[in-house]
């Protein structure tokens, strides 16, 4: 057997920990598959004091140089989160010609040109697939398997976080605050929850998967972004009675303008198969001219999943060791396409509204839809709220442009108390 391969782990919260487990547990099947052994030699933490749920005969160090500058390691994996300083930290492991795996979103996300660009120069691997869909294998399939493929649309569920409060709220009536406290509690959501509940989590996710499907660089800020802080137990309930169900849907479709990128809530039929995927489970949908539909499924959040998907890059890098290869399969946006703006996106819509409960109140409603050309698919009144009518509406297709603009009219109408929800619907039956 060859000299022992030794990783630095940037990291030993949810994730690192999970990483040191597996390493321990598996051992002797990883290095078979390796045909080499591996070790964690050395491991950087903020706070070497703090008590650990996992125990490591790694050496614990809170400088980044004495791992980067630590001539025997030649993989260093960041698990830390978070923009800087991780991606400093991936900088200099490439300018130090060590090979980088990391499950970090935020950074793959924003600095992704630069950093596939120094792993390129400096003839190293970048792996990084846990940094969407947790445990579930997407990056790899989309980068290899499904290369021959031109991709027409990846559509998922790939924040944890959401779908099990989503899920909670739904099947359990349980509050916003009560679900993600227990999101929080079970080491799924970020350091800070915004990023889920806002859905830039998702974004960041939806970013690097349609660079990787369309080979063009999308960024954060190319995506638009709506999370689910605005959906109430009603809205569920409603969905619930319309034969609907609400996720967070990431979608990213190449159309006749270029890339549509999005982040947002969803009423999509309860038959759909995105329907199904509950609790911290995410699943990703891709359609290929070749392949046709193809859907991952798995568990998108937690120590355990995602630290086997770190793994198995951990793996897949000291094969490469061991074989003398490098950086085969780095950056592959060799195209620059245009991003789609939001407004020119269509899709039919469920809006709640309270309203004046009198003769001609609908009439009126319906008109102001009708001048900014939205047709109403169905029009229901539900029950009655603090003296007003709660009624519910959902639109035929229409672009997001017209449809803000009809929304606007409502809320100046004298009629209407309050545009209390406007969420798409992803359906193909309502044209
Ligand atoms: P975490 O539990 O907060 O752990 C972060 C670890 O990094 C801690 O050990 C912390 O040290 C260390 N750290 C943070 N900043 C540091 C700094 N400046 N210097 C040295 N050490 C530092 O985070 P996590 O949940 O494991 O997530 C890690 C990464 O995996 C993130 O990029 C996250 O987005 C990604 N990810 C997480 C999940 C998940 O389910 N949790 C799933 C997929 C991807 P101390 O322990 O001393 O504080
Ligand atoms: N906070 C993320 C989620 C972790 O809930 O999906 C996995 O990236």
């Amino acid at each position: 057997m060859s000299k022992t391969i030794s990783v630095g782990l940037l990291g030993m919260g949810t994730v690192g920990s999970g990483v040191l487990k597996i390493m321990a547990s598996n051992c002797s099947n990883i290095e078979q598959k390796i045909g080499g052994s591996v070790k964690i030699k050395k491991v950087l933490v903020r706070n070497p004091q703090k008590a650990r749920g996992v125990t490591t005969d790694a050496e614990i160090v809170t400088d980044i140089a004495s791992i980067v500058n630590d001539p025997e390691v030649q993989i260093i994996v960041e698990v830390m989160g978070g923009e800087l300083p991780a991606k400093d930290y991936i900088l200099q492991a490439l300018n130090a010609g060590k090979h980088v795996v990391t499950a970090n979103k935020d950074v793959v996300a924003k600095y992704g040109r630069e950093l596939f660009a120094a792993a390129e120069a400096n003839r190293v691997d970048l792996l990084f697939e846990a940094s969407v869909g947790g445990g579930i294998p997407i990056i790899r399939p989309l980068k290899q398997c499904l290369a021959a493929n031109r991709i027409h649309e990846v559509m998922g569920i790939v924040n944890g976080t959401t779908n099990y409060m989503l899920t909670k709220m739904s099947k359990e009536r349980l509050e916003f605050d009560e679900v993600l406290a227990e999101a929080q509690a079970k080491g799924y959501a970020e350091a800070d929850p915004t990023a889920d509940v806002g859905g830039f989590d998702a974004a960041r996710k939806i970013a690097i998967l349609a660079s990787i499907a369309f080979n063009t660089r999308v960024t954060l800020d190319d995506v638009y972004i709506e999370g689910i802080t605005g959906i109430s137990l009603q809205d569920i309930d409603y969905a619930t009675e319309l034969g609907y169900v609400v996720k967070l849907l990431a979608i990213a479709k190449e159309d006749q303008y270029g890339v549509n990128v999005r982040v947002h809530p969803a009423f999509i039929a309860a038959s759909h198969p995105l329907a199904a995927v509950n609790d911290v489970f995410n699943a990703i949908y891709v359609k290929g001219d070749a392949v046709g539909e193809a859907m991952f499924y798995g568990r998108g959040a937690g120590e355990m999943p995602t630290a086997s998907a770190v793994t198995a890059d951990i793996i897949d890098v000291a094969r490469d060791i061991r074989h003398g290869v490098s950086s085969r399969i780095l950056c592959t946006c060799y195209e620059d396409k245009a991003i789609t703006s939001v407004d020119k996106t269509e899709s039919p819509y469920y809006l709640r509204l309270l309203v004046e409960d009198k003769p001609g109140v609908l009439a009126a409603i319906a008109s102001a839809f009708g001048a900014q050309q939205v047709s109403l698919h169905s029009v229901i009144q539900k029950r009655k709220v603090g003296g007003f009518a709660e009624i519910v509406l959902i639109t035929y297709r229409v672009s997001h442009a017209n449809l803000k603009l009809a929304v606007k009219i409502l809320e100046g109408m004298s009629v209407v108390s309050k545009v209390s929800s406007v969420i798409r619907v992803e359906a193909e039956e309502i044209d």
